[in-house]
């Protein structure tokens, strides 16, 4: 095979591969066809935890069902462990097909980056990019070459824990974020000429949509919502050129979407054009049996492949049943051989045919500085200053501080939600960054985490010594918030606020009269009124991995102006949610009318909200004319001016209106943005490039079209700025 040539096109374009995957099916037995679409899960002991089917065996065992070509994919990691059965696969099975070995890299590997929502406030998709490559390199070097991310399920719920794992509420910032993280993670390596990795994208489709925040619940939305919104993230991922995704578990507007052709055929390949395969998310397929769509395993395998499932994980009904299916009846063997098809297809994507092993060399990219000065780096990009009273921000280093929280000197909680790799080693907390930087202050937790989900926790007695210290500070750093087990996967919670111990801490710090700086630690939006009102500065950190404690020094002592504004918003009670920014036009004003009788109507802290050290003005908005075409794109320009002596990141923000059209439509939407660096007391002009396409309305039967007519633009630090400029589309 010419590799060159492939080069030029795209080395990992699965389409590349149709004769030489045709060549090896044929040689192909049914059984190891089936053998293809099956994944097995070895735990890190060595286990295979087979599928949750209470079956165990050894690394040995499951060695000779890979020499017998019965497993296509494994779920583990460990670059020794990943070698021996790659030696096995190519070497000792029969047509020496490589495996390949997925894992959940959702946020870094052994270098915790930031977790995906707090990445997301970066608006930066250029940087998260960067971050996914060194997630590859890390990942490769222990044994991965398939990574069960990004996670892209837009979500307007924070009761759903997963709301951590993906980029919020919005369907642009996003699409961008899925599309940068793609590509990051598919970057090519240099020695081999291939991705390092193969993405799957996850969970394909509607998951973020689980009621009430109940993971696993129905998802339930109209289809032009779910196409306007929810589906954006895919198609660009799909777009991004992703190798595999992952369908979802739930019932989706009516449909398990594992067992849904109209989902996984219709749109998924047909509609948006994918040509890498479908694994089904760990029990999927047989959980179609607890949907009561399917009477047993086998029919659900049945129904899972015939609707494009490819790869079984966690079932085994593949493995079990496949076989049979394929002799019972010819749209099976079809269904078997096409699956086999694209499975092949992407292993020859990422190059295993020829470069199966994962080098002892690559070992060199785990924890490597560049890749923890990433992280820190990321890390104050997506911290966002919520509030800064009378400056309290930066510290001072003429003052003394009392450090304090149950996140004070943490190491276990920084990482977040899906970090895997062993949470809590090499992770620098608030408490050793702040003492590196020689900042002068006492420390004290308070009020840890103790009691067995740590909620509910009655345990005062830390409160009585460390308020004794906090009178001998000057001002008060508490470092709060949610511990890393609160959000990621079935992990909802009914209240979306602090724990009450926090706030009984908290009313205590504030009786000593010092100021308060509040540090929130969190994986979803928050409705942390309280905190917000009785802190003189909240900064808003999220878990921010393993360099966190020093990317929130960065930001407390001034080296870095904050930059992060918030990809969902902050509603001010959990009652309120699902709270977004753009919600389809009411006949009655938000503003005009109270809503809620206990209750105000307005958010917390709004979509894309977030403070800066500096003073930056924005001069009036430039539209070179306002006539434009459905096919054109928009140049918009504003100048902005930093009056401070501070450099700051400036995250400029586009929303628009559809005056009027066949269809409701939301009051603002985001349409575009930039994040730009105005030096200190400088001016820089922004420019921002808006395809006219960005301003499409839904139509009833899932149609993007442009109406003609006018367009009001807002342009503005965040979702609330005001109205800039009108344009008509013709
Ligand atoms: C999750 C997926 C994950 C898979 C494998 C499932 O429970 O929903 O997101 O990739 O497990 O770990």
């Amino acid at each position: 095979m010419n590799r060159d040539n492939l080069l030029v096109k795209q080395p990992f374009d699965p389409g590349c591969y149709t004769e030489q995957v045709n060549q090896l099916l044929e040689r192909m037995t049914v059984r190891e066809k089936v053998g293809q679409l099956n994944l097995d899960h070895v735990s890190d002991s060595g286990d295979l935890t087979d599928c949750n089917l209470g079956e165990r065996s050894s690394m040995e065992a499951e060695a000779e069902k890979v020499r017998r070509g019965l497993v296509g994919t494994m779920l583990m990691k460990g670059r020794e462990e990943a070698n021996y059965f790659q030696k096995v696969a190519v070497e000792e099975s029969r047509l020496g097909i490589p495996l390949l070995f997925g894992f959940d890299v959702i946020h870094g590997h052994k270098t915790v980056f930031p977790v995906p929502l707090g990445g997301a406030s970066t608006w930066d998709p250029q940087m998260l990019e960067e971050a996914e490559e060194y997630a590859a390199r890390e990942a490769y070097a222990d044994g991965i070459n398939w990574i069960y991310a990004p996670m892209i399920d837009l979500c307007r719920d924070p009761r759903w824990g997963r709301v951590a794992e993906g980029a919020g509420e919005d369907p642009l910032l996003g699409s961008l974020i899925a599309q940068a993280k793609v590509r990051g993670l598919q970057t090519v390596n240099p020695e081999t000429g291939y991705p390092y990795v193969a993405a799957c994208f996850k969970h394909f489709c509607g998951y973020g949509l689980s009621q009430g925040g109940r993971d696993y619940e129905e998802c339930e939305t109209s289809p032009r919502t779910l196409f306007m919104d929810y589906m954006k993230p895919y198609q660009a991922a799909v777009d991004a050129g992703a190798l595999s995704t992952m369908s979802a578990f739930s019932v989706l507007n009516g449909q398990a979407v594992t067992g849904s052709r109209y989902y996984l055929t219709e749109v998924l390949r047909k509609q948006f054009g994918f040509r890498g395969f479908v694994c089904s998310d760990y029990g999927a397929v047989k959980e179609l049996v607890h949907h009561r769509v399917a009477a047993d395993r086998k029919e659900a395998a049945a129904q899972a492949l015939l609707a494009g499932v490819d790869e079984d994980m966690g079932s085994h009904a593949f493995a079990d049943y496949c076989e049979a299916l394929y002799e019972e009846d010819q749209r099976f063997a079809e269904a078997v051989d096409e699956a086999v098809r694209r499975i092949l297809s992407v292993k020859f994507a990422v190059g295993l045919f020829e470069f199966p092993y994962f080098p002892e060399e690559a070992e060199k990219y785990m924890l490597a500085p560049e890749a923890r000065e990433a992280a820190r780096n990321v890390g104050r990009h997506s911290i966002v200053l919520l509030k800064n009273q009378e400056k309290i921000l930066p510290l001072s280093p003429s003052k003394k501080y009392f450090l304090t929280g149950p996140l004070s000197d943490n190491v276990e909680e920084m990482p977040g939600a899906w970090a895997q790799y062993h949470p809590g080693t090499n992770v620098i907390s608030v408490k050793m960054a702040l003492e590196e930087a020689g900042l002068d202050f006492l420390q004290s937790d308070g009020c840890p985490f103790t009691g067995k989900y740590c909620f509910d926790s009655q345990d005062d007695s830390g409160f009585a010594k460390a308020l004794k210290m906090a009178e001998e500070c000057d001002e008060i750093i508490y470092v709060c918030g949610e511990k890393a087990a609160w959000s990621g996967e079935n992990r909802g919670r009914v209240s979306i606020d602090l724990p009450k111990q926090q706030y009984r801490y908290l009313r205590e710090l504030k009786k000593t009269g010092r100021k308060i700086i509040s540090v929130l630690m969190c994986g979803r939006a928050m409705s942390c009124q309280e905190l917000a009102e009785s802190s003189d500065a909240l900064v808003l950190a999220w878990h921010l991995g393993t360099e966190a404690g020093h990317s929130i020094a960065d930001v407390l002592l001034g080296s870095y102006s904050p930059s992060g504004r918030l990809p969902i918003t902050f509603p001010c009670y959990t009652g309120q949610v699902p709270y977004y920014h753009s919600w389809l036009s009411s006949g009655r004003s938000r503003e005009s009318l109270i809503r809620y009788k206990d209750g105000e109507n307005g958010p917390l802290y709004p979509f894309g909200y977030g403070l800066s050290y500096a003073e930056i003005t924005y001069d009036a908005v430039h539209i070179s004319r306002n006539r434009w075409k459905a096919d054109e794109t928009i140049r918009l320009e504003v100048v902005l001016t930093n009056h401070s002596e501070m450099d700051a990141y400036e995250v400029v923000q586009a929303y628009y209106q559809d005056v009027v059209s066949s269809l409701p439509t939301p009051d603002r939407k985001l349409c575009g943005f930039t994040k730009i660096l105005v030096p200190a007391g400088s001016t820089v002009k922004a420019q921002m490039l808006i395809p006219v396409e960005r301003l499409a309305l839904m139509t009833l039967d899932l149609k993007e079209v442009v109406e003609p007519g006018e367009f009001i633009l807002f342009v503005g630090r965040d979702s609330m700025c005001g109205e800039s400029a009108r344009i008509v589309v013709e």
